[in-house]
């Protein structure tokens, strides 16, 4: 069951989104840029956690809260004609504030943070619309700020790809993220983090939509 505080930002979340909120700047008629693909990488996990649900910040059954700064981030999914992709999953999996994923192949790190569920998985309300609470994703070697995602609506499409942070520093330089040469497709992986405000005191939030070449 979730906690009393779980629930309130997932209560939170769906108000933040009631306000439809325009995509792009394309005029009517326009077909919304389709979100660009990106690798997977190697640190999809092998194995799931027992606790897979949308908050990533609270592990069930420990009373630590992951270090890092909260960040919500919510997002819909849609067609390139601004529909409702109905039924979809989405996946978010990222490494944890000291920049270990929870992943055989990224293991022996001596600081991994435990109380960080790494992966989550929701699926989309009746509006479209999904919501994580996670944590401001950190830089690794190699490694701009990233979390990645999965998508996944049976039957209709599916995308993997990963989601940047506006005004990082190191996303000028970052391999994967340069490889899309439309800059206005890459522009649209690179989310601006604000204050949260009611939806969490102190924490961060930023919108992701996801748009499917369907
Ligand atoms: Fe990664």
């Amino acid at each position: 069951m979730p906690t009393g505080s779980r629930r309130q930002w997932l209560i939170g979340a769906s108000a933040a989104l009631a306000a439809p909120r325009l995509l792009t700047a394309a005029g009517a008629g326009t077909p919304l840029i389709v979100t660009p693909g990106q690798t997977e990488g190697p640190f999809y996990p092998v194995k799931f956690p027992a606790d897979m649900d949308a908050d990533l910040v609270r592990v069930q059954g420990q009373a630590a809260q992951a270090v890092g700064q909260v960040t919500h981030i919510l997002g819909r999914v849609l067609n390139p004609r601004g529909e409702i992709v109905r039924g979809a999953t989405v996946e978010i999996w990222q490494c944890d504030a000291h920049g270990n994923y929870n992943h055989p192949g990224d293991s022996g790190h001596k600081r991994h943070d435990a109380a960080f569920q790494g992966y989550g998985r929701t699926q989309l309300d009746a509006d479209g619309r999904y919501a994580f609470r996670t944590i401001r994703p950190v830089a690794y070697p190699g490694r701009t700020p990233h979390i990645h995602f999965k998508v996944h609506a049976p039957g209709i499409g599916r995308l993997t790809t990963q989601m940047y942070v506006a005004g990082e520093r190191q996303n000028a330089s970052d391999g994967p993220l340069n490889r899309i040469r439309d800059s206005k497709a890459r522009d649209t992986l690179i989310v601006v983090l604000g204050e949260a405000g009611d939806l969490e005191p102190g924490a961060l939030k930023g919108t992701f939509d996801i748009v499917l070449a369907v």
